[in-house]
């Protein structure tokens, strides 16, 4: 059975939502951005540092261009693959982690 994470209209079209999930037995912090009916998921890991992205749980910055910025070092990355594009780990990109949304829910993909 796959795992709920959580209501698809908890994310804001357009919006992120942090979520914490358990993957291959670790509590692992998700970030989750929703398009319409798709949502796309990452470690909430910014791979310059290894810190958080959010600057509180669930708060994201974002450039008007829609871009992602780590709030520790200011890395930014584009959303369609979660690529660095600017900032100290440019080139990098973050870790996908699979999830799909059915029955108006966001769940960890088998
Ligand atoms: S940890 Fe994200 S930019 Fe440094």
């Amino acid at each position: 059975m796959s795992t709920l994470l959580l209501p698809l209209d908890r994310i804001e079209d357009g919006g992120f939502a942090e979520h914490e999930a358990t993957l291959d037995g670790d509590a692992e912090s998700l970030l989750l951005y929703r398009r319409g009916e798709a949502v796309q998921a990452w470690l909430n890991i910014c791979p310059h540092a290894g810190r958080r992205l959010d600057y509180a749980p669930g708060q994201f910055l974002r450039t008007k261009e829609g871009l992602l910025v780590c709030a520790a070092h200011g890395a930014s990355f584009e959303l369609s693959r979660g690529e660095c594009v600017a900032g100290p780990c440019r080139g990098a990109s973050l870790r996908a982690v699979a999830v799909e949304v059915r029955d108006g829910g966001v769940y960890l993909a088998e």
